[in-house]
């Protein structure tokens, strides 16, 4: 796959071709190679902390339940009864000592295993004695309070995806923990129906050359960001408020304290951390920002945004987290119509052999290599 041009003195690299936005075959290349091997972000910790409580979510095709057994531990499960494939719970969440499912009554305990199935049934006894018909299982790790749950048959640890990529954002590893996602609530979530392929949403996310052009209450807040150049890609830097910007908000005001565990210098700085293959994270003072891009097609993505705040300062009457939302939902509508600007274009001949990355943007060009190298698609 040609992967450069020459313009000017120096060989630039030229972007994905337009049928890797838009080819379904790709898409299941992505699928089976890059989604079902990596460790997909579902969730918080926080939605399932006591035996019996269980949420409910898709990823990669499969319905999935995510329960916490009578030991304290974590569980996911395919959310497929075992005898017809009735989906087993269709909440999105609640609480529960046994999974019954709606057809013919098998239900299933926090652990997964079968334990009942109607007399009826001629056979009830071999079946329930037979370990073999419980729920299948999917690997599940937390990281941060969020939870990830991985497809492929010996997945890496978690860590070994995700820390290595908080690694080379900061250079280390204290400066993200301090912000102790783990104790922090979502006070607000949206979702985004983006007309892209999941990939321009990534590729967006990690340039800022777009920034100026789009994003005007953005630069207002960071006004590094109107140079066209991010943070993402300097180790260790995140990006400054303006001067008159008190917090990360539409309006610029704000007086919530800073997150607990916080240092001085962590103050009045935004960093932006990619995680892929689907995951961003935004990092401020007083709250954090989590994405997670859910691939439907080739052509169509869901993205899920969530605002977390510390829970102290969501149980005070006058907390108001709505002004803080209002910047990045701008900013979210703002980088998904340009998303879709792009994608309705890369059937056309003139994306045929791909676009040009500028230097400014040659950093995501590590994130073709990683879709290219792991789909099997030479790299030039
Ligand atoms: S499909 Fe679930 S009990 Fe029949
Ligand atoms: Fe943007």
């Amino acid at each position: 796959m040609e992967q450069s041009v020459v313009i000017g003195k120096g060989k630039i690299r030229s972007t994905l071709k337009g049928e890797l936005y838009t080819s379904p075959e790709i898409f299941e290349l992505e699928k089976k190679y890059i989604f079902a091997e990596s460790w997909l972000f579902v969730g918080y910790e926080y939605e399932v902390a006591t035996p019996g409580q269980y949420i409910t979510t898709k990823v990669q095709d499969e319905n999935i339940l995510i329960t916490r057994g009578k030991d304290y531990v974590l569980r996911a499960f395919l959310n497929v009864c075992r005898h017809r494939g009735a989906t087993l719970c269709s909440e999105p969440s609640g609480k529960t000592g046994v999974f019954r499912c709606p057809y013919h009554s098998w239900s299933y305990g926090l652990d997964g295993s079968l334990r009942g199935v109607p007399k009826s049934s001629d056979c009830h006894e071999e079946l329930v004695n037979n370990d073999t018909y419980g729920l299948e299982e999917v690997h599940l790790q937390t990281w941060h309070g969020m939870i990830w749950l991985n497809f492929s048959e010996n997945p890496q640890p978690v860590e070994q995806q995700l820390d290595s990529q908080i690694m080379d954002r900061f250079g280390e590893l204290e400066t993200f923990a301090r912000y102790q996602i783990q104790n922090l609530r979502v006070a607000h979530s949206k979702t985004y129906d983006v007309k892209a392929n999941w990939k321009i949403i990534v590729e967006n996310f990690q340039e800022c050359y777009h920034c100026s052009a789009i994003h005007p209450e953005l630069t207002a807040a960071l006004p590094e960001f109107r140079s066209g150049i991010g943070t993402q890609n300097q180790p260790g830097l995140g990006a400054s408020f303006n001067q008159d910007v008190e917090a990360f908000s539409i309006s610029g005001k704000g007086n919530r304290p800073m997150l607990k565990g916080l240092l001085p210098e962590d103050d009045r700085l935004y960093y932006g951390i990619t995680i892929v293959p689907h995951v961003f994270i935004n990092l401020t003072p007083d709250h954090v920002i989590t994405h997670r891009i859910i691939p439907i097609n080739s052509e169509r993505s869901i993205v899920i945004c969530d605002w977390l705040f510390d829970p102290e300062e969501m149980a005070k009457p006058d907390f108001e987290p709505m002004d803080a939302v209002e910047l990045f939902h701008r900013v979210n509508e703002q980088d998904f119509e340009a998303c879709q600007w792009c994608q309705e274009n890369m059937r056309s001949k003139a994306y045929k052999n791909g676009g040009i990355l500028v230097p400014i943007e040659q950093h995501v060009s590590k994130f073709y290599d990683y879709v290219l190298e792991s789909i099997g698609l030479k790299v030039e």
